[in-house]
C-alpha cells in the first residue's frame, strides 16, 4: 500500500487563528486525527504545542537554534510557508521485532523566516503518525552561512502540569547506567531519553531522539517547573555541534499512547529512519552466544594474564563446544589482547587490538569454531581511550575478520565526560559519550566494520536511536544497567528495573541486557583463590530463576547472551531447555499487558518459524495476569510449555522454585499467570497438529 500525497499551502489565510491578533498558527493531525500539532511564529519566536484526544499533552514549547557567529533563529520569525505531505507505505527489517513496519503519517514543513538580520530561513518539519510525532530543523544553504557552530538548541517540551515520570540523570559519570527515578515531573533536574510519562489523565507520553548522525546528543534538563529543555552534550570547547549547511537535526520524538503497552508496540523511532544503506545484510546474524564474561564478573576468573586468566585457548574450546551443543551461535572472549594487566579502567592507551595474549591462540581457536560451527565473537575494550582505538580500527577489524569473528562487542568503561580524544595538535581532550565526537566514532566504527561484514555491539554506548534501519550491522548495545550489576553492584538491579526498562531504555532499540544467569547468589560461594575475594553477596540476582527466562522474550535484543557458566546450565536442564528454544529473531511482536515500573508481558512469533513465545515479569510484588491468547494464529493448536514461578518462589528469599508444564490452547483461549514477586513466566507455544479435544483425553 502506498499513498503519497504533496501539496502546499501559502499559511496566511488558511491558518486556525484564534483570532485575528493571534499569531499565525499551522497545524497537523495524525492519521487517526487524535493527535494535533501546532505551531506558532512571532516576535518571541517559534513554538510548537501538541494535544491529544483535544487535551493538551505538551503545552506551548519553544523552537529554534542558535549560532555562535552568525544570526540564528530565536526570536522575530514568521511563518513563511508551509507544505504538508501524506504517507503510507510499509518496509521489511532484515531482523527485528517485526518484519513488516507500517509507516504512515502525515507531515507538515514550516518554513520559519527571519524577520531581522539577514532574512534566512529554517525549515521544521513535523510528522505525525497515531503513536506520536517527531520533529527535526533542516537548515538550507544560503548566502552567509556555511560552517556553523550550534551553541544552543531552543526545543522545548513542556508539559501543562505534574506528570509522573520515569528517568535516569543526564550527564553523571556513570552515563546510562543509572537505577531509574519514578516520581512527579517536576522532580525531575535532568534526564537522558527516552524519558516516559503518564499524564493524570492516563495518557502516555515518551520523549527521545531518532536519527543521531553528525549531531550531539540530546538529553533533557528542566529549566522552570515542568518545562524540560534539549541540553546537547558539548564539545571539550563547550561548542554543541559543528556541522555545515545544508544539514538536518535527528528527529525529536514524541511517543504517545493511551496505555502504556501502546509505547511498547510504537515503530516510530525507526520509522523516522533512513532506510538501510548497506544493501544485501544477509550476514548479519542474529542468534545466542556465551562467552568468557560473567566468570570475570563473579571474579572466578581474570581479564588480565595471571594464573586465573579467562581468555585461554583451552577455555574458548571448552565455551566452543558447549555452545555447539545447545546449537549457540557465537563465544564472545573478553581479556583476550594486550592491555588488561593492571589498572585497565586508566589505561586505555595500553591496549592493543592486533596482538593476543600468549596462552590465546586464535588461529587454531577459529580452526575448532570452524569444525565445530561456532564463531568467536571479538571484543574491544577501549577503557575510553578512543584516539587509541582510532588509530589501530582498521588493522583490529581486519585481524579479527582473518580470523572468521562477525560480531564484536565494543567497550567504553570510562567515566561520563572522560572518554579521550587527541586533538589536531596533539593536545588531550575530554569528550562525552554522547556528544557529537562520540556520535561520529560509533558510525565509523560501524560502517568500517559493515566493510568487512561484522556486526557491532557497544557498551557503554551512546544511545540508540533506531540507526539500526539504517546500519542493519549495528546490532545492539548497553547503555543501561544490565545483568552485570547484578554480579556487583551496589545495589544490584532491583526486581522493578526489567519492569521499567521495556518502557524507557528499550523503546529506543535493542538491548545487550545478558539475561539468563541461573547460579543467583553467586558471591556467596566461596572464593576460587584466596586473594581473589567474591564480590559482596548483597550483589545478587534480585529474580526468580523463572524470571530470568522470561527477560529472553521481554528484553528484545537480536543477539541475546546466555550469560552465566555452561555448569550453572547443565545443572538446571529442565530451565535450560527454555533459553535453547527461544530464538531472537521475530516475526510480530505484540505487547500484552503492562503498566510501567509494576509489569510487562510480551508475545513475539518466531521469525520463518509458526511458534510464539510469551515472556511477562513483575516487580517485587506477587501478580496474577489474566491474557486473552488472541494473538495466536487462527485454526492452529499450541503445546504451550509453560516455565512458571513454583510453590513459595520469592526473588529475595526462595528463587529458585520452578514449575515447567504443558497445556493445549488455541486462540480464543486465556491463560492466567501467576507471578511471584520478582519473578516471571515463560512460555513456548509449539505449533502442534494435534486437536486439543483428542489431547485432553
Ligand atoms: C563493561 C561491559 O559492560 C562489560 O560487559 C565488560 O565485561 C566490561 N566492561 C569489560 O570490558
Ligand atoms: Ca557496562
Amino acid at each position: 500500500m502506498l499513498r503519497f500525497v504533496v501539496f502546499a499551502v501559502v499559511l496566511l489565510g488558511v491558518c486556525g487563528c484564534a483570532n485575528a491578533d493571534a499569531a499565525p498558527v499551522a497545524e497537523l493531525t495524525s492519521p487517526d486525527g487524535r493527535i494535533r500539532v501546532s505551531v506558532e511564529a512571532g516576535e518571541a519566536g517559534a513554538f510548537y504545542r501538541v494535544d491529544f484526544r483535544g487535551e493538551p499533552l505538551v503545552a506551548r514549547s519553544r523552537l529554534g537554534l542558535m549560532f555562535k557567529a552568525v544570526y540564528g533563529f530565536d526570536r522575530n520569525l514568521e511563518i513563511a510557508e508551509v507544505e504538508t505531505a501524506e504517507r503510507d507505505t510499509t518496509w521489511e527489517q532484515p531482523w527485528g521485532e517485526r518484519r513488516t513496519v507500517r509507516d504512515h503519517h502525515r507531515e507538515m514543513a514550516v518554513t520559519l523566516r527571519a524577520t531581522e538580520g539577514p532574512k534566512r530561513s529554517l525549515i521544521v518539519r513535523f510528522r505525525a503518525f497515531d503513536d506520536g510525532i517527531g520533529f527535526r530543523y533542516e537548515l538550507g544553504e544560503q548566502s552567509g552561512i556555511d560552517a556553523v557552530e550550534i551553541i544552543d538548541e531552543l526545543t522545548e517540551f513542556a508539559l501543562p502540569q505534574d506528570y509522573q515520570s520515569w528517568s535516569i540523570p543526564a550527564r553523571g559519570w556513570n552515563r546510562y547506567e543509572y537505577l531509574y527515578d519514578t516520581g512527579p515531573s517536576s522532580d525531575v533536574h535532568s534526564a537522558h531519553t527516552p524519558i516516559t510519562f503518564k499524564a493524570p489523565s492516563g495518557a502516555h507520553l515518551s520523549i527521545h531522539e531518532a536519527a543521531l548522525v553528525n549531531y550531539a546528543g540530546m538529553s533533557l534538563i528542566q529549566k522552570r517547573p515542568n518545562t524540560f529543555k534539549a541540553h546537547l552534550a558539548p564539545w571539550s570547547d563547550g561548542v554543541l555541534v559543528r556541522t555545515k549547511a545544508p544539514f538536518v537535526t535527528p528527529w525529536r520524538t514524541l511517543q504517545i499512547g493511551d496505555a502504556a503497552t501502546d509505547l511498547l508496540n510504537s515503530s516510530l523511532i525507526l520509522n523516522l529512519n533512513e532506510p538501510n544503506a548497506l544493501g544485501d545484510v544477509s550476514w548479519v546474524e542474529p542468534g545466542k552466544y556465551v562467552g568468557i564474561w560473567w566468570a570475570m564478573h563473579i571474579r572466578d576468573r581474570s581479564w588480565g594474564n595471571d594464573t586465573i586468566h579467562g581468555a585461554t585457548t583451552s577455555e574458548t574450546i571448552r565455551y566452543m563446544d558447549f555452545a555447539a551443543k545447545y546449537g549457540f551461535k557465537g563465544v564472545l572472549v573478553e581479556g583476550w589482547n594486550i592491555g588488561w594487566d593492571g589498572d585497565w579502567y586508566n589505561n586505555g592507551a595500553l591496549f592493543d587490538f592486533t596482538r593476543p595474549y600468549d596462552d590465546f591462540d586464535i588461529a587454531a581457536i577459529a580452526a575448532h569454531g570452524r569444525k565445530v560451527g561456532v564463531r568467536l565473537i571479538g571484543h574491544h575494550e577501549t577503557s575510553g581511550d578512543v584516539s587509541n582505538y582510532e588509530a589501530q580500527l582498521e588493522d583490529a577489524l581486519d585481524f579479527y575478520a582473518t580470523h572468521d569473528v562477525a560480531q564484536i562487542k565494543t567497550g567504553y568503561v570510562a567515566d561520563g565526560g572522560r572518554i579521550e580524544r587527541i586533538d589536531d595538535h596533539g593536545i588531550r581532550k575530554y569528550e562525552w559519550h554522547d556528544g557529537q565526537f562520540m556520535v561520529d566514532h560509533h558510525l565509523r566504527v560501524v560502517t568500517e566494520a559493515a566493510k568487512r561484514q561484522i556486526s557491532i555491539n557497544p557498551h557503554e554506548p551512546v544511545k540508540d536511536t533506531g540507526l539500526r534501519r539504517t546500519y542493519p550491522n549495528w546490532i545492539a548495545r548497553e547503555g543501561a544497567r544490565g545483568s552485570e550489576y547484578d554480579a556487583w553492584g551496589i545495589p544490584p538491579n532491583p526486581p522493578e528495573h526489567t519492569a521499567i526498562l521495556p518502557y524507557t531504555r528499550m523503546l529506543s532499540g535493542p538491548m545487550d541486557y545478558t539475561p539468563g544467569i541461573f547460579d543467583l547468589r553467586p558471591n556467596e560461594r566461596p572464593p576460587l583463590r584466596a586473594d581473589m575475594p567474591r564480590n559482596d553477596p548483597r550483589s545478587r540476582l534480585e529474580t526468580t530463576l523463572a524470571k530470568q527466562l522470561a527477560l529472553y522474550v521481554v528484553l528484545y535484543s537480536p543477539i541475546q547472551m546466555v550469560a552465566d557458566l555452561p555448569e550453572n546450565y547443565e545443572a538446571r536442564p529442565e530451565a535450560f531447555q527454555f533459553i535453547v528454544d527461544v530464538p531472537t529473531d521475530w516475526e510480530e511482536s505484540i505487547a500484552v499487558a503492562g503498566e510501567i515500573g509494576d509489569y510487562v508481558a510480551f508475545a513475539r512469533k518466531e521469525r520463518g518459524g509458526d511458534d510464539w513465545y510469551l515472556g511477562a515479569l513483575t516487580d517485587e510484588d506477587a501478580r496474577s495476569l489474566t491474557l486473552d491468547l488472541d494473538f495466536l494464529d487462527g485454526g492452529q493448536n499450541y503445546e504451550a510449555q509453560i516455565y512458571r514461578d513454583g510453590e513459595g518462589a520469592h526473588f529475595d528469599t526462595n528463587p529458585y522454585p520452578l514449575v515447567v508444564e504443558t497445556r493445549l490452547v488455541r486462540q480464543g483461549d486465556a491463560l492466567t499467570l501467576d507471578l511471584a514477586p520478582g519473578g516471571g513466566t515463560a512460555i513456548r507455544f509449539k505449533a502442534v497438529s494435534v486437536l486439543p479435544a483428542v489431547a485432553g483425553k
